[in-house]
């Protein structure tokens, strides 16, 4: 039997140097609806967020991810999920949530790899008022006519620092019930793997660090309403001045359209449309070699840029200070 732990991926904290030009980007561009402010961050969500937030923006020295939260199915399966986590050593504690922004209290922790995640049961569903209020009555609000228009969270995908944070994350990831749809190799050293615990090809995506420096971000991703969306975006981003650096292309793993920009703070942010949902239960990873595949696992047709490769923009001796106190601290990283 299968007890499925966590429900789904809820929100993404992001930092950002150039916060206004950020949230110019984030609003303006991608179309995402802003939900509140406290201290130095910014609340934002698509149309189809289901809970209150789905991306916190926060101003910073450097670029990347502070924290990823995602849901348990229940009140039981985060205390499971806890000791799961404790098992290993990787806990961090309990944090109060943020009732203002619709979350309770979470169990705040490290991934081998690296990076904060946190686990919620307590979440507010969220449904505007007001003129917001959309006629299709399962919309929690109208699709802004504003950017983009970007749906709502699709997946993040974050960097292992070498081959053991790579095992352990993936270890942990699946006692905590992720199901891994795909993974990459290179000959017979795996490299990347995507999986989800919402039934799409991935809510989740890691892959091995070319810098070996923990807790760094690769992208973060949106998905659109229509494949037509990337068009339109890349017609922005080239005329507003927007590095795009992949896309649109169709990814081979995941079978989904994609367009990859960096955002004025420097994080790499993705747009995607489609890709398959798979609720398989006796599922066995595909598997892509780059050996044999090339590059077909990133874009079976398209391309990316120079800059994709680089992974992603920030620079390793720039991750935030307080994840790198941690990854010395819980996971014994020499930095
Ligand atoms: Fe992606």
């Amino acid at each position: 039997m299968v007890n499925k732990i966590l429900s789904q991926l809820v929100n993404v904290e992001v930092v950002t140097p150039k916060i206004d030009d950020t949230l110019w980007f984030f609003k303006d561009i991608l179309g995402l609806n802003e939900i509140g402010r406290k201290g130095r961050s910014v609340y934002l969500r698509g149309w189809e967020d289901w809970y209150t937030y789905s991306l916190k923006v926060t101003e910073s020295d450097t670029a990347g991810v502070r924290e990823i939260t995602w849901r348990a199915y229940s009140e039981q399966d985060l205390m499971e999920a806890v000791k799961i986590i404790n098992s290993y050593g990787l806990g961090l504690g309990w944090d109060d949530g943020e009732p203002d922004m619709g979350v309770g209290k979470g169990y705040k922790f490290v991934l081998p790899s690296g990076q904060i995640g946190k686990i919620v049961w307590d979440l507010k569903l969220w449904r505007a008022s007001g003129n917001l209020r959309s006629g299709y009555k399962a919309r929690p609000m109208k699709k802004l006519p504003q950017g983009m228009q970007a749906k709502d969270l699709s997946h993040i995908f974050i960097f292992a620092y070498n081959d053991s944070a790579l095992a352990k994350s993936i270890e942990l990831l699946k006692k905590l019930t992720f199901k891994v749809n795909e993974i990459l190799k290179e000959g017979d050293h795996t490299i990347a793997y995507w999986m989800a615990v919402n039934g799409t090809a991935h809510d989740l995506a890691i892959s091995l660090d070319p810098s070996g420096v923990p807790g760094r971000l690769n992208h973060v991703t949106f998905n659109v309403d229509y494949a037509d969306d990337l068009l339109r975006a890349a017609d922005a981003y080239s005329d507003y001045g927007l590095e795009i650096v992949g896309g649109p292309l169709r990814h081979g793993i995941t079978d989904s359209h994609s367009l990859y920009v960096k955002e004025p703070g420097g994080n790499i942010i993705e747009l995607l449309h489609g890709g398959y949902i798979n609720t398989v239960p006796d599922w066995e990873p595909v598997v892509w070699d780059t050996k044999e595949d090339e590059n077909r696992w990133l874009y079976y047709w398209g391309h990316v840029t120079e800059a994709f490769w680089n992974g992603s923009p920030i620079p390793p001796n720039k991750v935030l200070d307080e994840i790198k106190e941690i990854a010395r601290q819980k996971l014994g990283a020499k930095i």
